[in-house]
């Protein structure tokens, strides 16, 4: 994957504001080339989901749509999003929470799969459908007890609100049969985040597949379907070493023509697929020195880009120098420093880096955050504070576009 999140045309849309700049930029053009590489590498036994948690917007989902088998959800929310992106992609269902409510919004929208996560998910389910007489497929989740490879979350392999204990399984196996509306068409593991290392990644899908294997043999029923879940990884860490996705398909490759499996492979992935391709732009509003430390303020903050703050990280970030400066003072401003760059909201959590090196900043240049793709503004408490939304901003066929709805 060679072509470079283009910059830019954001520098003429830049040049052009007047008022202090808060926008996310997303590289439409970008996703397409990066979508068709990711699936182009993969075997065709796997089917590939992008789990729109990570970037939900509908430029995004229907940029994808032609490229991806279908779209992973976790709520009825997201479940309409996707229809009303693109209205006949398959779409899997999953999420410890849900409701009656949205298991029949699921139901009336012809979600293709659900991923159930406890024995109660099961019976609601079945019970809804029989009453709308639609049959349904479902994979069951399974919370493991192997060890997992390092990730910067972890959902599974240990006690976790998600899916069902591996040691519980058998018990909801046996009693598959009273379920007159559900097929149980095989397993469904998500078990980590931010995983950077594809041996190990293909090591994980390996255990995934040997314990769906011993449940197959031990009650004798056909699995069509694994579902392996998302965490593939990206390093934010300048110049770090990406997730090797050629390996990983060669070894996915292997896996097939070794093991002699008949069933498909699905896999839902989210940051993988669109953190590098949007940025999110912030203005210095001011900057300070407060008990000998210097402070930059921003135009934003964690209240449209969580990710720093959550994951405790200082994120890649580049200065844009802006030349404008209409006030009757001398511009402030800091040459070689370290400074901490916060937003504008009222608490010292609001922080997006911590004490990094600047070479210049002045008051009126922005902070330009990359790879801001996934699970920058979609994880973020938009309205804390009421401080007006970024600009969304999208570049397609090398045109900026300013959608009104996303
Ligand atoms: C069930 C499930 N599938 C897929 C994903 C996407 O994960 P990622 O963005 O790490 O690929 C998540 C993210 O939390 C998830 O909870």
């Amino acid at each position: 994957m060679t072509t470079p999140f283009s910059l830019t045309p954001l520098k003429q849309y830049i040049d052009d504001q007047n008022e202090p700049i808060c926008a996310y930029y997303y590289d439409l053009d970008y996703l397409s080339e990066r979508i068709q590489w990711i699936t182009r590498e993969l075997p065709e036994q796997v089917n590939f989901y992008y789990a729109i948690k990570a970037n939900s917007d509908k430029p995004v989902l229907r940029t994808l749509a032609p490229y991806v088998y279908g779209f992973e959800v976790a709520s009825l929310g997201e479940i309409n999003k996707v229809r009303q992106a693109t209205p006949d992609k398959p779409i899997a269902f999953g999420g410890p929470g849900k409701t009656s409510v949205e298991l029949q919004g699921a139901l009336e929208s012809n979600v293709e799969l659900y991923h159930i996560e406890s024995e109660l998910q099961l019976i609601r389910l079945n019970t809804l459908a029989k009453d709308a007489g639609k049959p349904v497929k479902v994979l069951l989740r399974i919370n493991p007890y192997f060890s997992l490879p390092n990730a910067t979350l972890q959902m599974a392999g240990k006690p976790t609100q998600f899916g069902v204990d591996q040691h519980q399984i058998e018990s909801i196996l046996k009693s598959l049969g009273n379920y007159s509306n559900i097929s149980c068409v095989g397993f469904h593991f998500h078990a980590l985040s931010n995983n950077l290392d594809a041996k190990s990644h293909l090591l994980l899908i390996q255990n995934y597949i040997e314990l769906a294997q011993m449940w197959q043999r031990a009650f004798g029923f056909e699995i069509e379907l694994i579902n392996v879940g998302g965490g593939i990884g990206f390093n934010y860490e300048p110049h770090g070493s990406q997730f090797d996705w050629e390996l990983y398909c060669d070894g996915l490759t292997l896996i097939f023509e070794q093991s002699g499996i008949e069933f498909k492979l699905a896999m839902e992935c989210g940051r993988f697929v669109t953190a590098p391709i949007g940025c999110y732009v912030a203005e210095v509003t001011d900057l300070k020195t407060n008990h000998g430390e210097n402070f930059a303020i921003l135009r934003g903050g964690s209240h449209h880009f969580r990710l720093p703050s959550s994951w405790q990280h200082n994120h890649p970030f580049k200065i844009v120098p802006k030349e404008q400066w209409n006030w009757p003072c001398s511009r402030p401003g800091f040459n070689q420093e370290n400074i901490t760059l916060c937003g504008e909201l009222c608490t010292p959590k609001d922080v997006l880096g911590k004490q990094v090196h600047v070479e210049q900043v002045r008051v009126g240049d922005l902070v330009l955050f990359e790879h801001a793709g996934a699970y920058g503004w979609h994880i973020s408490h938009h309205d804390f504070l009421s401080h007006p939304h970024p600009e969304r901003i999208y570049i397609q066929n090398n045109q900026l576009t300013f959608p009104k709805e996303y």
